[in-house]
């Protein structure tokens, strides 16, 4: 596949026309997404890593939410992370997430919508590519701040025009001047898929959760 076929891929998910075309995007991109995003040098994945290490223990109960495949879940696991659970939108995704055998639980759902979790269910949580064009939206924020336990963290990724233009910088810092959570680390700007769409530009934040 040339590097104009990969970025049409990328073209396909972020102009999902709603959430079912969401779905099945995904659902058909499931096989070859591994492969596909690390043509695309997914640095994406390399930077959230290293903050998740750096912020998340690793004997912890820790929720990846929109978790795909599993390829975040699997490098943790090689790090020593054995409480990790999924969730995700596509089943597609999620199937190879079960096949990767990194997490002791595998779901359905749907971030914008409630979760089918407890409150307080996870110690720490992240996400990764998932807060972007056409993805999951600002509100979401609230029920990852339900889920997770007051004192945890949650490191998520965010592409930087989509954080300004979209309502998601409004939303964050609403949640901490409310003190539902506080700004722990954020990385510098930088490209995410690093050998393709030079115009994407993404950043890790992490906040601690404080109530839920
Ligand atoms: C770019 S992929 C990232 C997957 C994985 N986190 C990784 O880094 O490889 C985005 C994932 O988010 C999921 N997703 C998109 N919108 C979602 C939503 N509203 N709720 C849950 N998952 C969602 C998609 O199905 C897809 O698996």
């Amino acid at each position: 596949m040339s590097e104009s076929e990969l970025s049409q891929r990328l073209d396909r998910v972020y102009r999902a026309r709603d959430l079912s075309d969401l779905e099945r995007a995904y659902d058909e991109w499931a096989s070859q997404y591994d492969e596909e995003v690390s043509r695309l040098g997914y640095l994406l994945r390399a930077v959230s890593t290293g903050y998740i290490g750096r912020f998340i223990p690793s004997a912890s109960k820790v929720v990846d939410a929109g978790a795909g495949t599993g390829l975040i879940g699997a490098y943790l696991r090689i790090m020593g992370y054995d409480d990790l659970t999924a969730f995700d939108l596509s089943e597609g995704m999620l199937e190879r997430a079960r096949f990767r055998g990194c997490y002791r639980d595998v779901h359905r759902m749907v971030l914008g919508k409630p979760l089918d979790f407890e409150a307080d269910s996870f110690d720490h949580g992240y996400a990764v590519g998932v807060f972007t064009e056409g993805h999951a939206p600002p509100e979401s924020f609230e029920e990852i701040i339900r889920i997770i336990k007051p004192g945890g963290f949650f490191v998520f990724s965010i592409r930087d025009d989509v954080y300004r233009e979209r309502g998601y910088r409004e939303k964050q810092d609403a949640l901490e001047r409310d003190s539902r959570w506080e700004l722990a680390g954020a990385s510098d700007l930088f490209q995410p898929y690093k050998d393709s769409k030079p115009e994407v530009i993404s950043r890790v934040f992490v906040y601690r959760i404080l109530t839920g």
